[in-house]
């Protein structure tokens, strides 16, 4: 089964029942996942479209996680909970940069930002794309260590 990956215009090949985030990782695709599969991040969202008959149902983890990440929408999934289970689906990956670490941007203070940098829990855009990175950003990722630390033992 292919699945069609945007917006870097890739597919993948999945057994149906696939776990999504498996999926991506044994392809080599780039995205996160704090809380390593656990389903309480927001690192691994992705955008999912296609036939419902291809999708599994969310689970009450997945429901719970997804009304708390800031801007999800009816086509936000968990790629950790999510598995595909018939051709037709297209999957959008995350936009921006999930920051894990307060050091992934202390060295570029003075930069502007190459994407949204994004908070890896919440979801939340902490520093726009373009926008100069100021040492008082560094601020709203004052806790990120603690929080980081909590989802992903
Ligand atoms: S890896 Fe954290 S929710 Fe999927």
């Amino acid at each position: 089964m292919r699945i069609a990956l945007f917006p870097i215009n890739k597919a993948v090949n999945a057994e149906a029942g696939a776990n999504l985030l498996a999926t991506l990782l044994a392809h080599a695709i780039e995205i996160r996942s704090v809380c390593r599969g656990r389903g309480i991040c927001a690192t691994c969202q992705v955008k999912v479209k296609g036939p419902a008959v291809a999708m599994s149902p969310k689970t009450p983890q997945e429901m719970k996680t997804l009304s708390l990440i800031d801007g999800a929408d009816e086509y936000t999934r968990l790629a950790c909970q999510f598995r595909a289970l018939a051709e037709g689906l297209t999957i959008e990956l995350p936009s921006g940069l999930f920051i894990e670490k307060l050091e992934e941007i202390l060295n570029l203070i003075g930069d502007e930002a190459v994407a949204d940098y994004r908070h890896p829990i919440t979801g939340a855009i902490l520093i726009p794309k373009d926008k100069i990175i100021t040492r008082s950003l560094m601020q709203l990722f004052k806790n990120l260590t603690e929080e980081v630390n909590k989802v992903s033992q």
